[in-house]
């Protein structure tokens, strides 16, 4: 693929690349890119183009800069990861299958990757690419920002036991929250899951329940956090009954694509406030910004890029 960055405008944006492309890569720029299977829904090109485009006005050394989209099967990724080192793609977003996978490889990794088992920003250096975890980042601020509340001190239930929930978990243990119930459809990736938690925060309680039925939890001080991918398709039921819980209970599903879950439509029958995945996808984009270009984007830029992205 040859291509100038004079000739940016007319640079794919939504279009999916592949391994072939690779082949005969002549980008003049310095390339960034998502890598996931299936990754066409991603809208991270649009949302960091976006702060990219914005960031050049500033500093034109930033013009050069773009963004690419790869479906790259599991399968391939390890092939995929040497080209675009040798290419010198300065930083990678990783999403699904990828992230445990990466984790495994990345021999540089920051505390999160390492904690979390999960990478999903890689950022290109003379020995290698260092692997962080933006994800923890993401939900802890996006609770934040959606709820105006901390953290720290809150009971979370958390639904789900695949890499999603277990960076979910890392960042409420590593946030001090006052309790952590899981819960998911497989018992056995629960126990696992447990198992690998056990040892980051021994003082903070972390118990399980069953996914059917009604849970067991009166406090007010709750947080849902949906972490399973049900709720993907438009068609797909909510992944757990929140009746009996507290009226009080924030609610916030990962998944921003459909905008609004059937967790989400039932957590707002029941007078619970809610959030989407959205705000979790654009902080986690932030951090990752800030690392590929040691500058930080603008949170609005990001988003209503998002938006317009999602929209398409
Ligand atoms: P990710 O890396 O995005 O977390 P994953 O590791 O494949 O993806 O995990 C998917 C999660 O969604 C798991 O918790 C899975 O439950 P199981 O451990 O029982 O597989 C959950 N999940 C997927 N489909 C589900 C469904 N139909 N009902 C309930 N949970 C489901």
């Amino acid at each position: 693929m040859r291509l100038k960055p004079t000739l940016k405008r007319n640079l794919p944006e939504r279009d999916v690349l592949r391994l072939g492309d690779l082949a005969n890569w002549r980008f003049e720029g310095t390339p960034l890119a998502v890598l996931g299977h299936p990754v066409k829904h991603s809208v991270s090109p649009e949302m960091h183009n976006a702060a990219l485009r914005e960031l050049a006005v500033r500093n034109p050394a930033f013009k050069d800069w773009h963004y690419f989209k790869f479906d790259i099967e599991p399968e391939r990724l390890r092939e995929a990861l040497d080209l675009l080192y040798e290419n010198r793609f300065k930083g990678l977003n990783l999403t699904v299958p990828h992230k445990i996978l990466a984790a495994q490889w990345i021999e540089a990794a920051e505390p999160e990757v390492r904690l979390s088992g999960a990478c999903n920003t890689l950022l290109w250096t003379e020995n290698g690419y260092r692997g962080y975890n933006t994800d923890l980042y993401g939900m802890t601020r996006a609770i934040e920002e959606s709820f105006a509340l901390k953290l720290q001190g809150r009971q979370v239930l958390l639904i789900g036991a695949g890499g999603a929930a277990r960076a979910a978990a890392v960042a409420c243990l590593t946030h001090e929250v006052g309790a952590l119930h899981l819960t998911n459809r497989t018992r056995e990736k629960l126990d696992l899951l447990v198992e690998e938690l056990a040892g980051i925060r021994a003082d903070i309680p972390i118990s399980i329940h069953p996914l059917t039925g009604a849970f067991s939890i009166a406090s007010p001080n709750l947080i849902v956090i949906n972490a399973t991918s049900l709720g993907l398709k438009e068609s797909d039921p909510a992944p757990a009954v929140l009746w009996g819980l507290h009226p009080a209970t924030k609610v916030l599903d990962m998944i921003y694509n459909p905008s609004k879950t059937a967790l989400l439509k039932q957590a707002e029958s029941l007078g619970m406030r809610t959030a989407n995945g959205l705000p979790m996808l654009v902080f986690q984009g932030e951090r990752s910004f800030k690392i590929w270009t040691k500058n930080s984007p603008s949170v609005e830029t990001m988003f209503r890029a998002a938006v317009d992205g999602l929209a398409e």
